[in-house]
């Protein structure tokens, strides 16, 4: 088959890195369309880079801008594409905005559109993502879903469960396959910390950057932890939190890094604060505890398999999840294929059909 994969943020590469070449290994012309969307090369090359990536076939250049913008510009690339390349369907992974904009412009057009993390639901609508995930849902014609529940929301919403494959979590493939590269790699010992003697931080939803007193709140409780922090800041947070540390000694701002070196800072921090749904999942994958700074997850499995919890923007509240997942033992169980294996389900998958869209 002749499919279009579409990626455009960090999160994105990491999801279609195990699964391009194993579409291209099944005999696929799967080729990646790039939007654009991250383009510094720590959000972007670097990832092509550590997971070997397959060189986008078509690099969109959208950027930055509002919400509105940023979507328009995408389909409106997208859609020129996806018009002269007429494939047989467009896979889109995630919940970003390229996500968003791959399966509008794709279902336009009359194409099948296969949404890899479908299902996924914070039931948040002040969340960017979650108006995202729903509407790319809604126009999918195949569902890849990562957990059972994920299966259980799309048919509360009236998706046909013959167009729902249970196929697992792509992103713990892409933990599994790396880990063992990364044994010998202790990337914290670069800003002096240990393994086990510091916390990692990441902070880059608009619930707390763009709101001035929740990420003063963070900034003081990251602060004041009991073990150092090492804080990789996304770009939209960078400038507004150096101001509220001023030089504070307990949390180290650095530039983002790497795949490889992310996930070996994850496997040995003592403990994980972050809003990311990314590091959630790979948080539960390796082992260390996750506190979640946000009032709801997508990713609910991952607390309740007592890998995770919850934790509101404040700086009290943070003190005390942190403190409770440092006494927690970490033996917890990995969700249902959250395996190695997950790529190899896609393939399968998609050898058994990609259903009608429907009317058609
Ligand atoms: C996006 C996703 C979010 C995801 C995050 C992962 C949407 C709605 N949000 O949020 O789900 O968790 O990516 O990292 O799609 N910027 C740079 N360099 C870059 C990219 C961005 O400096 O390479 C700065 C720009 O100032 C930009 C801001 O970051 O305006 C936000 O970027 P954008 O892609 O709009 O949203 P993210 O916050 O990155
Ligand atoms: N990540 C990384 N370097 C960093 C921060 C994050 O490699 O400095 C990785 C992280 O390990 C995960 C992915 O980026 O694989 C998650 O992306 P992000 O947190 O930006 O987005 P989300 O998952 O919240 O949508």
């Amino acid at each position: 088959m002749k499919l279009i994969v579409v990626a455009g943020a960090r999160p994105n590469f990491i999801k279609i890195a195990p699964l391009v070449p194993a579409l291209i290994a099944a005999g696929h012309d799967a080729a990646i369309a790039h939007t654009g969307q991250h383009y510094d090369a720590a959000m972007s090359d670097v990832f092509f880079r550590d997971l070997e990536i397959p060189e986008p076939r078509w690099f969109l250049n959208v950027g930055s801008g509002t919400h509105a913008v940023q979507t328009g510009k995408a389909m409106m690339a997208l859609e020129e594409l996806f018009e002269s390349e007429r494939p047989d369907a467009v896979i889109v992974v995630g919940d970003v905005n390229s996500t968003l904009a791959g399966a509008l412009a794709a279902s336009k057009l009359h194409l099948s559109v296969i949404h890899l993390e479908a299902g996924l639901r914070s039931f948040d609508m002040l969340m960017p993502e979650e108006i995202n995930r729903l509407v790319a849902d809604q126009l999918s014609t195949l569902h890849l879903t990562p957990t059972r529940e994920a299966g259980d929301n799309l048919i509360r919403e009236g998706v046909e469960p013959e167009r729902i494959v249970f196929v697992g979590n792509i992103m713990a493939e892409s933990v599994v396959r790396h880990l063992p590269l990364v044994e010998d790699r202790a990337p914290g010992r670069d800003f002096g910390l240990e393994p086990g003697g510091y916390a990692l931080a990441t902070v880059h939803r608009p619930e707390n950057t763009d709101v001035a007193e929740r990420l003063a709140n963070i900034a003081r409780a990251l602060a004041d932890l009991p073990v150092p922090v090492l804080f990789p800041v996304h770009p939209r947070t960078r400038a507004r939190m150096e101001e509220l540390l001023g030089g504070s000694d307990r949390v180290m701002l650095v530039d983002p890094v790497g795949y490889l070196d992310m996930l070996a800072l994850q496997r040995d921090a003592a403990v994980i604060v972050t809003d990311s749904g990314g590091v959630q999942e790979e948080s539960c994958m390796v082992h260390t505890p996750c506190v979640t700074v946000r009032r709801n997850t997508e990713r609910g499995i991952t607390c309740e398999v007592g890998a995770n919890r919850l934790a509101p923007a404040d700086a009290d509240a943070i003190r005390a999840a942190v403190d409770e997942a440092l006494a927690a033992p970490r033996d917890w169980p990995v969700p249902e294929r959250w395996d190695g294996q997950v790529s190899e389900r896609i393939v399968e998958a998609l050898a058994n059909g990609i259903p009608p869209l429907r009317g058609a």
